[in-house]
């Protein structure tokens, strides 16, 4: 699945203004309440039309406090005002679920509220709707069709030290990969259970699991530094060895803020595209395919890591960002530097990259300009959210 263009009326601080998207990767910058959340907001919200042909999957409407608010001051009275209507109107395509192997699907679908009382429509995403319609159908008829990992890891996931009130419960099925997708905050409880009940059927089996090997896999791939990481029965917790001294173990509950939230995102999202794909066994997240965006990317992280957290979830996960095997460019890098530790904030994989005009005036008073032309690397384009002079 991949994210050509999303448009947006009345979405938040946006009137009017249309994003060109990288099918491979976006970086978006931008200072505060330049727009950086609301963007990943609006595109959550084109993703989640698919899951209105899933049951129990996460779809997620337009919110009627996300229609856009002007304030008026009459004679010191305060006037609000919201305008409608509010839409979100996405272009991309998707793997078609009767000829997976053949040329995807090219796809534009649109969710409009019309007013405080609306509810979102359904009308322009029915072509959406359908695909996940046959995917559901497909898995429920026990074919190997590949599931999109769909995932936006919020700043909630950053702040909210909030235990999951529930683990993992009973045998389940693919489509759990994607609950709460759209909303993911508290992981660390989910992720312990689910590597806990897949260590004992290990045990139990005495042979590996490849959903559970897919998942370490994943974070020894993205943190060079550990060299191993399991489920601790004994201590009855998540366990990590950094480098080759065996006695440098280290508990998940003891771990810094850089490393766990960095560690609970990749481990989470390597759990879904197991749990979503467990044809692919352990080379689940090289080969997911699909959609991630995060916001606050580079939070508690050191400026040097700041700097490579983007070659790293790549490798990790090549084909969610479009690439295999390409390194981070050096090009790539040296924007990065300039924009000064700090300012990359929000991650879009598989989104924007404009090869449109140099500057778009959104209505929030702000530019929404494209940095830097496609590189050899695997940053596509920046979109920069700056205030208009
Ligand atoms: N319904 C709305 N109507 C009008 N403006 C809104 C609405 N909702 C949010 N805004 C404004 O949109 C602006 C952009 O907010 P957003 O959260 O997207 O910023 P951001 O770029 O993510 O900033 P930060 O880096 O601080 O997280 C803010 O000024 C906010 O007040
Ligand atoms: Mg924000």
């Amino acid at each position: 699945m991949k994210l050509r263009r999303l448009h947006l009326d009345n979405f938040r601080a946006f009137q009017a203004t249309t994003v060109e998207l990288d099918p491979q990767l976006t970086l978006v910058l931008g200072g505060n309440a330049a727009g950086k959340t609301a963007l990943l907001d609006g595109i959550a919200v084109a993703l989640g039309s698919l899951f209105q042909g899933i049951d129990e999957s996460p779809s997620r409407h337009i919110r009627k406090e996300e229609a856009r608010r002007s304030v008026f001051t009459i004679n010191g009275v305060v006037d609000l005002h919201a305008s409608w209507p509010v839409v979100v109107e996405a272009t991309g395509s998707m793997r078609d679920p009767g000829d997976p192997a053949g040329p995807p699907l090219e796809l534009t679908w649109r969710r409009t509220l019309e007013g405080p009382d609306r509810r979102t429509t359904r009308q322009g995403s029915k072509n959406l709707e359908t695909v996940g319609q046959a995917y559901q159908e497909q898995v429920r008829a026990g074919q190997l069709i590949s599931l999109p990992v769909i995932a936006l890891y919020g700043t909630q996931r950053l702040w909210l030290r909030k235990k999951a009130t529930e683990g993992v419960t009973g045998v389940g099925n693919r489509f759990d990969g994607y609950a709460d997708c759209l909303d993911i905050a508290a992981t660390e409880r989910l992720l312990t259970d689910w590597m806990k009940q897949r260590t004992l059927i290990q045990v139990q089996q005495g042979r590996p699991h490849p959903q559970l090997a897919a998942v370490t896999l994943a974070i020894s791939t993205c943190l060079n530094e550990v060299s191993r990481v399991w489920f601790d029965l004994a201590h009855d917790e998540i366990r990590f060895e950094r480098g080759s001294n065996p006695l440098n173990v280290e508990s998940f509950s003891m771990l810094s803020d850089g490393y766990r939230s960095v560690i609970a995102m990749v481990a989470d999202l390597a759990r879904r595209a197991a749990v979503l794909n467990p044809q692919h066994g352990e080379q689940a997240c090289q080969l997911a395919e699909g959609v991630v965006l995060i916001d606050e990317l580079d939070l508690h992280l050191h400026p040097a890591w700041q700097r490579r957290i983007v070659a790293d979830l790549q490798r990790t996960f090549p084909a969610v960002a479009g690439h295999r095997h390409h390194p981070l460019s050096s090009g790539a890098l040296q924007r990065e530097k300039r924009a000064g530790p700090g300012a990359v904030r929000k991650l879009v994989a598989s989104v924007p990259g404009a090869r449109g005009g140099p500057r778009q005036q959104c209505a929030a008073g702000r530019r929404v300009r494209r940095v830097g032309a496609p590189c050899r690397g695997r940053v596509r384009a920046q979109a920069d959210l700056r205030p208009a002079r």
